[in-house]
């Protein structure tokens, strides 16, 4: 693989406001990343994960601190250098999938594609061949409603690897499955990991550090110790509810 994007992320900071109400998201975090790491963080609902992976892949811009992505600063692109930075660089994933309900497996996996003026037959092809590599091939001319959640989450991480990126952030994916489609999506994302991309993937659900190199805690915007981390998650299990058997 050429081009693994080395992050280096310092004092990082995203302050939302709301009227009067400020809420800080992210407190100034530093963070390395190596390159063809597996890099998990782990974070409770609210504690500043998404707005984390949504700086990383230049989707939003941080109130202060820089995102260093192989050397070049990604705060100083302007918009066209970082729309061609996401196409190019970065793969996708969400945990309520975002597949676009009117078109076909086939159709969402190639849609990036489109926005680089490949030809149709191209795209079916190129969405053809990573709907084999996730096992879902059989399913191409079906509609997303017609999936099963884990087999969307395969999909849209077909989806995700379309513009062949070498950096795959995943935002919670697999918040929404049961139990044996989340391990079948985080072995998927083992195997990319193990392909020679760089996957970060924050999460809440403890399974993934089986598959992870690197591991961090995020809590209220802040990383912590493990030790911390799970004093706090143990408080958290205690006074909420556990969901159950979120639908498939
Ligand atoms: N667009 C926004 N406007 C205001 N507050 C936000 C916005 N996005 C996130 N927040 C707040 O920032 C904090 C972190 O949110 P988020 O990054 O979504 O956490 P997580 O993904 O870990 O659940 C939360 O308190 C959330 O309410
Ligand atoms: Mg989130």
């Amino acid at each position: 693989m050429t081009n693994i994007p080395l992050i280096q992320i310092q004092q990082l900071r995203k302050v939302f406001t709301m009227g009067k109400q400020k809420v800080i998201a992210l407190a100034g975090i530093d963070i390395d990343i190596p390159a063809g790491s597996f890099t998990v963080i782990m974070g409770p609902s609210g504690s500043g994960k998404s707005t984390l992976l949504y700086l990383l892949g230049g989707l939003d811009r941080p109130t202060s601190g820089r995102i260093m992505i192989n050397q070049q600063s990604i705060e100083s692109m302007d918009e066209n250098a970082l729309a061609q930075f996401r196409r190019n660089s970065i793969g996708f994933i969400f945990q309520s999938f975002n597949l676009l309900p009117s078109m076909d497996t086939l159709r969402n996996v190639g849609f990036p594609l489109w926005f680089s003026g490949i030809s149709k037959a191209q795209r079916d092809k190129r969405a053809l061949d990573l709907l084999r590599t996730v096992g879902m091939d059989n399913r191409a001319l079906h509609k997303p409603t017609e999936l099963s959640g884990g087999q969307q989450q395969r999909a849209a991480i077909a989806r995700a690897l379309v513009n062949n990126p070498a950096l795959i952030l995943a935002d919670e994916p697999t918040g929404n499955l049961d139990t044996t489609s989340g391990l079948g999506i985080m072995q998927l994302l083992s195997d990319l990991h193990r392909s020679g991309r760089t996957v970060i993937v924050v999460t809440h659900d403890p399974r993934m550090l089986h598959f992870s190199t690197h591991t961090l805690y995020l809590l209220d915007g802040r990383l912590v110790s493990e030790a911390e981390y799970n004093a706090a998650a143990s408080m958290i299990a205690q006074v909420t509810q556990p969901e159950e058997n979120p639908t498939p």
